[in-house]
């Protein structure tokens, strides 16, 4: 069977703010260079004009969900002809904090349904090959964001994340594979390490390495 995003992979981090994504990717773009595979890492929302106006509003107070919607979709659809689907057609391994799952996940919590989110974004944005959900109790989610200084946003509030959380983990879809993480940090890399090797035809990464 050929995959979707043959020659390259797309894997994506996903879930609540504090559950260790950004390390996880660290981890994670150490153990493909080793293995002889190119990396790109981007994040969404992006830093692009409407990822850029995204962020603005985090700030200074949140849009009507139909703009944030709109927001969203313009932002994807610009990350997706401009960094993802040209990253993805040089077989590389494209790795990103945050895409559409999180859309189904945030503005979900917002009220629009989640499954319609999955299929819109899917009829523009390819689908990964893997999500690694970092599943986290939000109220230690918000202790960990304080606890590096930051505030949480208004995005974050815990009743909201609670939501969000409920809805990342009712998503139906084959790619997504849950992690624990509110597992010691080597313990959540462990196990998206086991999910990862999965991806690569005959189990080992190393393979980029021959390849060559
Ligand atoms: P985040 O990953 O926290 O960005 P950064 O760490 O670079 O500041 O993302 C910012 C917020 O955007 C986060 O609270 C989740 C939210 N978000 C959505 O609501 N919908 C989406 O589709 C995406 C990608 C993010």
């Amino acid at each position: 069977m050929t995959r979707a995003n043959e020659p390259g992979w797309l894997v994506v981090l996903e879930g609540i703010d504090g559950a260790g994504k950004s390390t996880v990717i660290r981890r994670m773009l150490a153990y493909l260079a080793e293995a002889g595979r190119e990396c790109v890492t981007s994040f969404e929302p992006t830093r692009g004009p409407w990822g850029m106006k995204l962020r603005q509003s985090m700030i200074e107070g949140r849009l009507s969900l139909e703009e944030e919607l709109e927001l969203f979709l313009k932002d994807r659809a610009e990350h997706v002809e401009n960094l993802i689907l040209p990253a993805l057609r040089q077989g590389k391994v494209v790795i990103l904090d945050r895409y559409y799952i999180s859309t189904a996940a945030y503005q979900g919590a917002r009220g629009v349904s989640p499954e319609w989110v999955l299929m819109t974004n899917e009829q523009f944005a390819p689908k990964p090959d893997l999500v690694l959900l970092l599943d986290f109790d939000p109220a230690g989610g918000l202790d960990r964001i304080r606890a590096r200084g930051d505030a949480p946003n208004t995005f974050e509030q815990l009743e909201q994340l609670r939501e969000v959380r409920r809805i990342f983990l009712s998503l139906d879809r084959p790619f997504i594979r849950t992690i624990d993480a509110s597992q010691e940090p080597e313990a959540v890399w462990n196990a998206c390490k086991v999910e990862l090797e999965r991806l690569f035809p005959g189990g080992t990464l190393a393979a980029g390495k021959s390849a060559l």
